[in-house]
């Protein structure tokens, strides 16, 4: 038998697996992320891909795969080679497509391997800088009286913003008009620029927008006030009930990637969640690293799972299918 054709045989019975893994990276490695750039996971993602870029000796480079919800980069992720050059940071949107979508590329049971959660991150509603309101009762009162001509930014069925703002619109009682974008740094972007009304957004990418005042913060989607936006009132304390959403991420690769290479992306976001800069820096955006436990294949499994199991009632009864 030729050399080829025997390296060919033995890739086909897994037999170069772990002469792969040992050798693992040396070419760079891609860290698809679904939404545009500026945005919050794009944020995540670089902060902690120059980190992990250091320690493993391999330029970590973010693609922002665009589209169809965050589940374009899910399918791409689906397809690729499973030998950890390419990976996959997703929100829980990843969880909610299960459902969401009724024709999706992949199989959700199936199709991914996992490497660690990553984070947990608040939400708040922001409006553009002249909303023509200062109070969340003032909102409320012009939302309610010109609900069509009010704009709602997100990014899609499938992003949190969309299913945030789902839950505004529900807990109020109106139906606003959205504007879907490939993220929301566009969106935010659109909404200090008083292109749109309204975002619901994760603090990672509002925090700064707020603090400088190129937003409006009239309340956050939590149990108890964001530690970096101590004066923005809940929802809750303003009397909005059944407005509480908090958003995880995790870092994924293909069904099937070989165990030590698993492995060397998990130590390496382990180091990347406890670098000085990327904990500083979260912890400027309201940015909740998770603890070393969670940053491991079983508990983002385990979490995944949970999650679509946690979605699927509440999406089926809110008939609110993206294809
Ligand atoms: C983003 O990174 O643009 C957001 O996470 C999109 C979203 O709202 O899900």
């Amino acid at each position: 038998m030729k050399l080829t054709a025997t390296l060919a045989l033995a890739a086909t019975l897994g037999l170069c697996a772990p002469a792969l893994a040992q050798d693992y990276p040396n070419k760079p490695v891609t860290m698809l992320i679904p939404f545009a750039a500026g945005g919050p996971t794009d944020v995540i993602a670089r902060l902690l891909g120059q980190v992990m870029s250091a320690d493993l000796g391999q330029q970590v480079l973010v693609e922002n795969a665009t589209g169809a919800g965050g589940t374009l980069a899910s399918g791409r992720l689906a397809q690729a080679a499973p030998d950890g050059y390419t990976v996959l940071l997703h929100h829980m949107g990843i969880a909610t497509s299960a459902s969401l979508y009724r024709n999706l590329p992949y199989d959700p049971q199936t199709a991914f391997g996992y490497v660690g959660q990553v984070t947990t991150v608040p939400m708040l509603i922001v409006s553009r800088p002249d909303y023509p309101a200062n109070t969340f009762a003032e909102l409320l009162t012009a939302i309610r009286a010109k609900p069509e001509e009010t704009l709602l930014a997100n990014a899609g069925p499938g992003a949190v913003s969309h299913l945030c703002g789902m839950l505004f619109m529900q807990a109020v009682g109106v139906q606003l008009t959205t504007v879907p974008y490939p993220g929301t740094g566009p969106a935010m972007t659109d909404t200090m620029g008083g292109q749109v009304d309204l975002l619901c957004d994760q603090t990672t990418g509002a925090t700064s927008a707020v603090q400088t005042g190129a937003v409006k913060a009239f309340a956050t989607a939590t149990a108890e006030r964001i530690k970096v936006l101590p004066d923005v009132p809940t929802a809750k304390e303003q009397g909005l009930d059944g407005f509480e959403i908090g958003v995880w991420h995790g870092l994924y690769v293909p069904k099937g990637t070989p165990a030590p290479i698993v492995e060397r992306l998990e130590a390496s976001l382990q180091k990347a969640l406890k670098d000085e800069t990327v904990v500083r820096r979260f912890a400027e955006l309201g940015t909740e690293p998770v603890s070393t436990k969670d940053a491991t294949p079983a508990s983002l499994e385990a979490k995944y799972k949970s999650e679509i199991e946690f979605w699927r009632p509440l999406i089926e009864k809110a008939g609110e299918y993206a294809n």
